[in-house]
């Protein structure tokens, strides 16, 4: 038997058995546990370190099994589906009567998605095949692999630094091509119109807009709001340990070199050519295109974060809609790891 098969007979038989499997999608490691079975859902939340009020996503074989899991499913939910299933778009629709409140947060919405990646589609679909876990929902609720509040993990080497002996199986699927979160769409209004924009993510606004005519509206959340609908929304999330700071372009090279002659220590994260800066080994290169970026994000992150430096410094990216996602990442990583450095500049 080929080995990644006999690793999903294994990951099949541990969700049927209510315990935790990582597995690879194409935005980041998920830590799954089958979505029916709230005793395997608490497990994640142990493991995460994570507040059991934050609602989980749950991961589907194919749009078919929508109906097992939302209810009153407005005609927009499945357009999107038919256009960006599989992939990186979480549905946010009103729950099934079915579905258990470990996995929703106690809300009355459940988030929903059909994963791209091969080995993610694989899982879900031998899960379906073997029953698919408790009252057969087939469904595997998975947040990013990482402990509550820290950098998803996009490479299974990452799941296993963040959770350890928490997770029985980590499926190995090299590293997440997408690099960052689903984009999250609310549709718990029904066919009411535009719909609202929980998280950006590699889908953009302007391809949803494509599918159902219209701009989603961006949820603004109130300043001290701190209900976790998206947990990933709290101001401070994605977070490396070294306090992280965002420099604009033009300025890089000049407070790396006040910094470094003030005796500092500090990493850089850019993606334009910066002169005279070699091959530092605190030093990240990412690709100059919003995809490429979001790609090498967070490997880059975790890797100038383990390089022990006072500081990590983040060129500013261009403040235009094609890199929404990544600055919502970015500012959420310099708000959590800015804990009242003095490394002023
Ligand atoms: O790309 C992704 O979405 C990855 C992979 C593993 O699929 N998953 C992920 O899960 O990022 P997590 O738990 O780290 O983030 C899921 C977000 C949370 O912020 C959660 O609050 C939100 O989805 N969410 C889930 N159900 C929701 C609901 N019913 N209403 C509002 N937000 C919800
Ligand atoms: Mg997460």
């Amino acid at each position: 038997m080929p080995p990644e098969l006999d690793a999903i007979d294994r990951a099949v038989a541990l969700l049927q058995a209510g315990e935790l499997v990582a597995f690879p999608t194409e935005t980041v490691y998920g830590l799954g546990a089958d979505a029916a079975n709230p005793a395997a859902v608490a497990r994640i939340f142990t493991a995460k370190g994570r507040p059991a009020d934050h609602p989980l996503i749950v991961h589907l074989p194919a749009d078919s099994y929508l109906e097992r899991w939302a209810r009153e499913i407005p005609a927009v939910a499945w357009e999107l589906a038919e256009a960006f299933w599989p992939g990186p778009l979480t549905l946010i629709l009103k729950r099934a009567a079915a579905v258990p409140g470990a996995v929703t947060g106690g809300q009355d919405s459940v988030g929903l998605r059909v994963p791209a990646h091969p080995l993610a589609l694989d899982l879900l679909r031998a899960y379906a095949r073997a029953g698919g876990g408790l009252a057969g929902m087939c469904g595997v609720a998975a947040p990013s692999a990482n402990r509550f509040g820290r950098i998803s993990p996009t490479e299974a080497a990452h799941v296993r630094d963040e959770l350890g002996d928490a997770v029985k199986l980590i499926l190995d699927g090299g590293r997440c091509p997408v690099g960052i979160e689903s984009t999250i769409l609310d549709l718990t209004p029904g066919s009411a119109l535009p719909p609202r924009l929980l998280r950006p993510g590699r889908i953009t606004c302007e391809q949803i807009a494509t599918v159902i005519g219209v701009l989603p509206e961006i949820a603004d959340r109130q300043p001290g709001d701190r209900t976790p609908r998206v947990s990933g929304s709290l101001a401070a999330h994605y977070a490396p340990t070294t306090p992280l700071r965002l420099v604009p372009p033009g300025r890089l090279a000049e407070v790396i070199a006040r910094l470094r002659q003030a005796g500092h220590r500090c990493a850089v994260l850019c993606y334009s050519q910066l002169p005279d800066q070699g091959a530092s080994p605190d030093l990240r290169r990412l690709p100059g295109d919003p995809r490429g970026y979001a790609s090498g994000l967070y490997a880059a992150l975790r890797e100038l974060d383990q390089a022990a430096t006072d500081l990590i410094l983040v060129e500013e990216i261009p403040a235009t809609p094609a890199w929404a996602a990544v600055t919502d990442r970015l500012r959420r990583a310099a708000c959590g790891a800015d804990r009242g450095t003095d490394l002023q500049s």
